[in-house]
């Protein structure tokens, strides 16, 4: 099915093809039709001090095809001509073949911080000889985890040179599987301090997750071919661009919101925690030691245009709001979603083309042109 025209078409008419597509029954239908899913009494259960629930527009991303999957991807946000912009660089991309997208599995970090130890070096191989009992008590706290091949994978220990002295921070490695981890790593955390207090006879301090998901990288490239993009002097001008925001933390920050223009909606679609993805985008961003864009553009031997993007995903398919809020499960339901990593894929993807619809706009005719454009055909 060819969704070129999603954009003209009514929101029922949307709707109905969203149905079909997804197999949705009636009553799932109504769910998104009436446009409140969420009942004050689970809204309420939800967080603290409830009065009420805040709409935003549910909206569509055609044209995604992700190793060699068609995705209907829903978008929860605000912003106008984004998504309209994103179906375009989906568009460019599906003409050849789409997105490919891989991952580095699903490790999480939790951190313990040590305190008051004077001799850090032999307190870190004591620590290490004894990883089997601490990753035993690791896993104590979550045996479904483990029962689906998850849990305590690994532990690393780091010496860290504080400006209160040295310091012991100990990483437990958790293989969270469907769970975006959180919680879980919080806890895991939290009972194996007592433990590696006796060992070091140092005080433990925080125990909580880290949102440098550097161990649950997820990755997406595109390829577009020249004479898609208008031709090769339109591919050297997103060369250019791409060149200006890798010199340039200012563009580069421009470049990154533009990226989480398609990043967030999809994550805020199905229920998944916005701020971890954020800071850990951001964090990843400026590993170096300097903010860079988190996607790459360069030309093959072709002259083709081919694009990347590598970002810490910690995304989650099971538990929290995923689990609560009706339109997260119908969210999975539309994608087809089986696992957190392939919904981590999905979202790294549409970043992706948000970037290139964006790349392709303001190489060609410009932003406020575009807008214009998009804006008033959609009804
Ligand atoms: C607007 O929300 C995002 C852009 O400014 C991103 C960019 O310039 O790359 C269009």
């Amino acid at each position: 099915m060819d969704y070129t025209d999603f954009l003209n078409l009514t929101p029922d008419q949307r709707l109905s093809i969203v149905q079909e597509v997804a197999n949705l029954t009636d009553e799932e239908r109504a769910i998104i039709a009436q446009g409140n899913a969420l009942p004050l009494e689970k809204a309420n259960g939800m967080v603290e001090n409830v009065i009420g629930t805040y709409q935003i527009p549910y909206a569509i991303a055609t044209n995604f095809v992700i190793n060699n999957k068609h995705y209907l991807v829903p978008m929860v946000g605000e912003e106008p001509y984004v998504n309209g912009s994103i179906c375009g660089g989906a568009l460019l991309a599906k003409n050849n073949g789409g997105f490919t997208a891989s991952n580095t599995g699903s490790i999480m970090i939790g951190q313990v911080q040590l305190t008051g130890i004077s001799n850090p070096f032999s307190s870190r191989l004591k620590i290490m000889e004894e990883k089997e009992a601490i990753m035993k008590l690791a896993d104590s706290k979550d045996p479904v985890l483990l029962s689906f091949g998850g849990g305590c994978k690994s532990i690393a220990v780091r010496i860290l040179d504080s400006y209160q002295g040295p310091m012991v921070v100990v990483h437990l490695l958790v293989d969270t599987k469907d769970a975006m981890g959180a919680q879980v790593m919080n806890a895991m955390a939290e009972a194996v301090a007592p433990l590696l207090e006796k060992i070091t006879g140092g005080k433990a301090n925080l125990k909580v997750v880290s949102n440098l998901a550097v161990h649950r990288l997820v990755r997406s490239r595109v390829c577009v071919k020249k004479e898609d993009f208008g031709g090769e002097p339109y591919v050297d001008k997103v060369l250019s661009a791409y060149a200006f925001a890798a010199a340039d933390p200012y563009r580069a920050t421009t470049n990154n919101k533009g990226v989480m223009n398609g990043m967030i909606p999809v994550a805020l679609a199905t229920g998944n925690d916005t701020r971890a993805i954020e800071s850990g985008v951001h964090a990843y961003a400026s590993i170096s030691g300097t903010y860079k864009p988190v996607t790459i553009w360069e030309k093959n031997n072709n002259g083709d245009l081919e694009g990347m993007i590598e970002v810490p995903m910690a995304v989650g398919i099971v538990g929290g709001t995923t689990k609560v809020h009706p339109m997260a499960q119908l969210s999975l339901k539309i994608m087809k979603i089986q696992s957190a990593l392939e919904l981590a894929q999905v979202i790294a993807s549409v970043g992706l083309a948000a970037n290139l619809g964006v790349l392709k706009s303001l190489t060609t005719v410009g932003l406020h042109a575009d807008f214009d454009k998009l804006h008033s055909r959609s009804k």
